[in-house]
């Protein structure tokens, strides 16, 4: 069977009290969407439609780059009518469709799975879930086990309320009489919207049941205000690290090590506690990343040391075995394999060769107010402490600068020293006289008081 998702991302969002839709807060580095996007294309779908709000070019643009198609809900008049407005793409779909919330961050695939294999067995599934909320609508199961109706939280009586099995927002049924049931919903109810929780009694009428999948509450949560997202947040770090965890990551500190999405770490890799990882990072077996790094886009490779306190910077690649101390800030550079940058230093745009020793304070000054430039430093190059590298420039291998160096325009040749720095001047006795210069006149001072 021909398998095609509706994700619903038109509704206000009202309650996150943002300008940025509800659906493109980030959980893990990622939108919200670009998860459930992520988790029902896993079950297999071949077509994603994505219904958004009239001014969300922003959600449909990244639709889009996740390569799911999108339409305009005019007017926001409930889940249901929303599901509705993807008729126009899916109507003539031969085959199923799931409709899922955007607003459900940490739904899994399998449970999009489950639910398109209970479809195909009973003709329709909805997802439910036991919770303590009441803000979820409340699914009532008949006698026979399958679905009897879905019941808004605010539309139920005492009984209703009473029940613990909630309403995900997952529902799959045939393309073709699921958008016939849809168009024939009406808005009686106390939110005067057009429910999609009203499309499975309707289907019961045409003498088609719908199965009821369980799942767990905190896959199912939907994401209503920024304390919900912070809840999500917090669950789905919890999955991440315990997923680096069962994959051999060693962490001393796993609930203080936030993970993006897409971060990549290799059995061995050993991560300190406080790091942060935003998108884009891969940490490789034997590496090891110290207490409170910063790192995204960037590529730590074999027995490499990082930190602590360190920040790479998208575009940093360290090679294997190289070191990145305490303050160390590497941007948009390849510090080659075995090279050394342990303390207080910027490296941008820049390329480190293997065994090069970069002493504390260099800093590669690779802005002049408008443009970028590249610095390079040889293999075995030994950077004196506080040089300051004036980009572009090139330090050939083997070079040494002086400390305290300022090294602009000419290149360093191989094996080299180059040092800049002002004459010394030595004067003898000359402290021991001016201490008591000012110890006399401030004793004199004193007196006149
Ligand atoms: C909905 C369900 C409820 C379920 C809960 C699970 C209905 C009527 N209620 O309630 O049974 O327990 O989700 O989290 O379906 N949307 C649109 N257009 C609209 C309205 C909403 O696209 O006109 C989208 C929203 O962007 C959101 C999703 O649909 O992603 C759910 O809408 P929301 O308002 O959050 O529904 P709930 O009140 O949470
Ligand atoms: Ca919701």
């Amino acid at each position: 069977m021909k398998r095609a998702a509706i994700v619903l991302a038109a509704g206000m969002g009202t309650r996150m009290k943002s300008q940025l839709p509800k659906v493109m807060h980030k959980v893990a580095g990622r939108p919200i969407l670009g998860h459930v996007i992520a988790a029902v294309r896993e079950a297999g779908v071949e077509r994603i439609v994505v219904v958004t709000a009239p001014s969300a070019e922003m959600v449909r643009a990244f639709a889009a780059a996740e390569g799911a198609e999108s339409v305009i809900q005019h007017e926001q008049l409930g889940t249901g009518h929303a599901a509705a407005a993807a008729a126009p793409l899916l109507g003539g779909f031969d085959g199923t469709v799931i409709v899922a919330y955007g607003d459900m961050p940490l739904v899994t695939g399998a449970t999009f799975a489950a639910s398109f294999a209970a479809q195909e067995k009973s003709g329709m599934a909805v997802v439910a879930f036991h919770s303590e909320n009441p803000a979820y609508g409340r699914v009532i199961v008949g006698a026979d086990g399958m679905l009897s109706r879905i019941v808004e939280y605010k539309d139920a009586d005492a009984v209703e309320r009473a029940v613990k099995r909630c309403n995900a927002g997952i529902m799959a049924a045939e393309a073709g009489r699921f958008f016939g049931w849809a168009a024939k919903l009406d808005n009686r109810n106390a939110q005067k919207e057009f429910y999609l929780t009203d499309v499975p009694a309707l289907a019961r009428k045409d003498g088609v049941s719908c199965a009821v999948v369980e799942a767990d509450e905190t896959e199912m949560m939907g994401v209503n205000s920024r304390a919900e997202l912070a809840g999500a947040e917090a669950q789905m770090q919890k999955r991440l690290r315990e997923a680096a965890l069962a994959s051999g990551v060693g962490m001393t500190a796993p609930e203080t090590v936030y993970l993006c999405h897409d971060t990549v770490l290799e059995a061995d890799a050993q991560i300190g506690p406080y790091v942060v990882f935003g998108p884009g990072v891969t940490v490789k077996a034997g590496a090891e990343v110290k207490a409170f790094c910063h790192l995204e886009g960037a590529v730590v490779e074999r027995d490499a040391l990082i930190g602590p306190y360190a920040r790479l910077r998208p575009g940093a690649h360290i090679e294997a075995d190289a070191h990145i101390g305490n303050f160390v800030e590497v941007k948009n550079a390849r510090v080659e394999k075995g090279a050394k940058a342990n303390h207080l230093t910027y490296l941008g745009d820049a390329r480190v060769g293997a065994g090069a020793n970069i002493g504390a304070g260099t800093i590669t000054c690779n802005y002049d107010g408008f443009f970028k430039y590249h610095t390079d430093i040889g293999a075995g190059a030994f950077i004196g402490s506080n040089s300051a590298l004036v980009a572009p420039v090139t330090i050939a291998d083997g070079a040494y600068i002086g400390a305290g160096s300022v090294i602009a325009k000419d290149n360093v040749e191989k094996d080299a020293l180059a040092v800049v720095r002002g004459d010394r001047k030595d004067v003898a006795g000359w402290a021991a006289k001016f201490r008591a210069i000012k110890a006399a006149a401030k004793a004199k001072k004193k007196e006149g008081k």
